[in-house]
């Protein structure tokens, strides 16, 4: 089996709806501090292009979470790998995430990072696919509402590889 990859969302309308989201989140942080934090390895590049955008004080911590599943799906049995640097009570931290599918991870993080104590506690994500949604999750900022179909690109991966493109493309695959 060979993939290709087709573009759903180009690089230029990425950063054009990272702009927007980002002057919202500034508006309603009233200049206050954000610790930014992603879950690796996806939503690291979300994060990154939508920080240049930001002109809030930010402050960016990682943690890498698995996920036991099948490997296109989650399985919500999240377990905490590398978990962040910084402590985050009292603060007002900002989850950025590449894409929302069933919910299951974001639900599982949430619950976990609430259990800190933060100021404030807010989901961003840069795709959202309301289709494949099992559990319920409140997402404060959406990039872009997307069909049920599997992504590679800005972060996203297929085994490892794509997440270098600009864009959001679509995987499809052909018998060899
Ligand atoms: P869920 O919301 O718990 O189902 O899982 C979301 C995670 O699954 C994301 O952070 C991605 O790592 C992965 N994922 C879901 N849909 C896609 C996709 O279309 N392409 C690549 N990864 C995906
Ligand atoms: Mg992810």
């Amino acid at each position: 089996m060979k993939e290709y990859v087709d573009v759903l969302i180009d690089e230029a309308k990425i950063e054009k709806k990272l702009q927007e989201l980002a002057a919202q989140i500034d508006r309603d942080f009233h200049g206050e501090e954000i610790a930014l934090v992603c879950v690796l390895k996806g939503g690291a590049v979300t994060l990154v292009h939508l920080a240049k955008y930001l002109k809030s004080p930010v402050t960016m911590d990682f943690l890498s979470a698995s996920s036991y599943g099948n490997g296109v799906k989650s399985s919500g049995d999240v377990q905490i790998r590398l978990d962040l640097t910084n402590g985050i009570e009292g603060k007002n931290v900002l989850l950025v995430e590449d894409i929302v599918d069933s919910g299951r991870t974001l639900a599982k993080l949430r619950e976990m990072f609430l259990e800190r104590n933060p100021k404030s506690f807010r989901i961003c994500t840069l795709l959202d696919k309301p289709d494949g949604r099992v559990v319920d999750v409140p997402v404060d900022y959406v990039g872009f509402e997307i069909p049920d179909a599997f992504v590679v690109g800005f972060g996203l991966d297929f085994t490892q590889k794509y997440r270098n493109l600009g864009y959001i493309g679509v995987v499809h695959f052909e018998e060899e």
